[in-house]
C-alpha cells in the first residue's frame, strides 16, 4: 500500500511550490507515495488560485475547505478546525506544508496536535521580524516539524541557531527532528516551464507593447499595501525608476493591493493617476506569464519572496521593496538590493543596476531536482517508521 501524502495549499505561491512535488510524486514515486491535495480556500479568486491548478497541471484539490478571506485569527481558526476533522478522518501518514502563510501554520497545527508528521518545505527562513505575520507562522511551523527541508544553506544555520540538529539519529518525529537542505523546489519550476511560458504566453506577451523594455514589478506584503504614505513612496519609487530608465513599469497586482490603491484613490488623486506615471497595472499574472515577465523585463522591483528568487533565476537585478529579506545570499551577493520603501534608496539601486553587469554566480537553490530529492527522503522516513512500528508489534 502506498503511503498516503496530505499536502495543504492556500495562497498563490503555495500552488506553485506544489506543482514541482507533486510532479515528482507523480513521475518517479507514483507506486510508493499517493498524494491527496488540500486547498484552504485562502485565495479563491480564479487568476490567484485556479490558473495555477491549470497550467501547472496540478491535480485537482480532493478537498477543498473553502474558508476565504478574514482576519489572521478566524482565518486560520477556521482552517484548523477543518483540517482538524479532516485528518482524523483521513487519517493521512503524513501532512506536508509550504512556506510561511496562514494555511501553512494551520495545516502544521491541526497535524502535529493529532501526532500526525508535519514535513516543512522551505524551513529554516527568518526575517527576524515578527512583525510580519510571516515569520509567526514560519517559526511556529518549524518548531512543530519532523522534517524540515530548507532552500538555502541559510535556512540550515538558522534552525541550528534555534536547536535543530542536521543529525540523523535513530529516530525521527516530532521530538527529534530531521532538518535536511534540499534546494529550492521553485527553481525546480523555473527549469521545467521556461519553454513552455515562451511557448504560451508569448501571444499573451505580444498585447502588452513592450518591445522598447519594460520594468517588472509586484507589491502585496501587508507592511507596504495598508499605510498609503508607504504605498505612495514605492509607487513613487516605481515611477522616478521609470522615468530614469524611460521604460514603463508593468504591476500585475495583487487583490490587496488593488483594494487598497482604489480606496486611497478616494481621497488622494495621485492614487487615481498612476497611468500617467508610466505604471501600468495589469491584473495578477498567471505563472507563466509572470515567467515571460520575468525572463524579458530589465528591472525587477518587488516585495514578493518567490519573485525575488525568480528574478535571480532569470538574472535580473531585483530591488527589494522591503527592509529586509529571507533570502539573504541574494543581497550578500549583490544580486538585489534591499530599498525598503526609500525613493533616494531606490533611485540609487536604479542607476547602479543601469550601469553594471549581473554580479551574481548560479547555484544559490539547488540544482534543479529538490521536490523529487524531497519525495525520496520523505519515502525513507516513512519507510523507517513503519519499520520501527512493525518491530515494536
Ligand atoms: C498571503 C500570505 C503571504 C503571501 C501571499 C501570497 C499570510 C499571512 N499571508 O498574503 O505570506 O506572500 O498570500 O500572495 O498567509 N484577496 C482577494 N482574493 C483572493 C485572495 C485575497 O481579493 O483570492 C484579498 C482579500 O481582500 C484579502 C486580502 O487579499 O483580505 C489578503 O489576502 P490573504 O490571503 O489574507 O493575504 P495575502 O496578502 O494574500
Ligand atoms: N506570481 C504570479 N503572478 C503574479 C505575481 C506572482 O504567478 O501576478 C508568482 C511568482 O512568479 C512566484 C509566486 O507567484 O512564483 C510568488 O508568490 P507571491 O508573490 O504571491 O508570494 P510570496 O512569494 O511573496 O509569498
Amino acid at each position: 500500500m502506498p503511503f498516503t501524502i496530505f499536502t495543504i495549499v492556500g495562497a498563490r505561491p503555495q500552488f506553485i511550490k506544489a506543482a514541482a512535488v507533486s510532479r515528482a510524486i507523480r513521475t518517479v514515486y507514483s507506486n510508493e507515495l499517493t498524494e491527496f491535495i488540500v486547498h484552504t480556500g485562502q485565495h479563491y479568486d480564479s487568476d490567484m488560485s485556479d490558473v495555477f491548478f491549470e497550467e501547472l497541471e496540478i491535480p485537482k484539490p480532493a478537498f477543498h475547505l473553502h474558508v476565504g478571506s478574514a482576519s489572521h485569527g478566524a482565518q486560520t481558526a477556521a482552517m484548523m478546525t477543518a483540517l482538524e476533522t479532516l485528518f482524523q478522518t483521513e487519517k493521512p501518514d503524513l501532512v506536508l506544508v509550504y512556506g510561511d502563510t496562514n494555511s501553512t501554520l494551520a495545516g502544521a497545527l491541526a497535524a502535529s496536535k493529532i501526532l500526525i508528521p508535519v514535513v516543512h518545505v522551505e524551513a529554516g527562513l527568518r526575517s527576524f521580524n515578527k512583525s510580519m505575520p510571516e515569520e509567526i507562522n514560519r517559526i511556529l511551523t518549524d518548531h512543530v516539524s519532523t522534517m524540515l527541508f530548507t532552500p538555502t544553506q541559510t535556512g540550515v544555520d538558522n534552525l541550528k541557531k534555534e536547536g535543530f540538529s542536521q543529525k540523523e539519529g535513530d529516530q525521527v518525529d516530532a521530538n527529534h527532528p530531521l532538518v535536511v537542505h534540499s534546494g529550492d523546489v521553485m527553481y525546480d519550476n523555473a527549469l521545467y516551464f521556461r519553454k513552455l511560458a515562451e511557448e504560451k504566453a508569448k501571444d499573451w506577451f505580444h498585447t502588452l507593447d513592450a518591445n522598447n523594455g519594460f520594468i517588472l514589478a509586484t507589491i502585496h506584503r501587508n507592511a507596504n499595501t495598508d499605510d498609503s504614505k508607504r504605498l505612495k513612496s514605492l509607487l513613487t519609487g516605481l515611477s522616478n525608476a521609470s522615468e530614469f530608465l524611460n521604460q514603463p513599469v508593468f504591476l500585475p497586482l495583487h487583490p490587496r493591493t488593488l483594494k487598497m490603491i482604489q480606496q486611497f484613490a478616494e481621497t488622494d488623486a495621485f492614487f487615481a493617476d498612476l497611468p500617467s506615471r508610466n505604471i501600468r497595472i495589469l491584473p495578477p499574472a498567471s505563472y507563466l506569464q509572470m515567467v515571460l515577465l520575468e525572463a524579458r523585463c530589465s528591472l525587477i522591483m518587488t516585495d514578493s519572496g518567490g519573485v525575488q528568487k525568480e528574478a535571480y533565476f532569470y538574472r535580473k537585478p531585483c530591488l527589494v521593496l522591503r527592509p529586509e529579506t529571507e533570502w539573504v545570499e541574494l543581497v550578500q551577493s549583490g544580486a538585489a538590493i534591499l530599498v525598503d520603501a526609500d525613493e533616494k534608496k531606490m533611485q540609487e539601486a536604479v542607476a547602479f543596476f543601469s550601469s553594471t553587469d549581473y554580479p551574481a554566480p548560479d547555484g544559490f537553490y539547488g540544482d534543479g531536482k529538490s521536490a523529487e530529492f524531497i519525495c525520496g527522503e520523505i519515502l525513507r522516513m516513512l519507510k523507517r517508521q513503519k519499520d520501527s512500528a512493525n518491530c515494536g508489534t
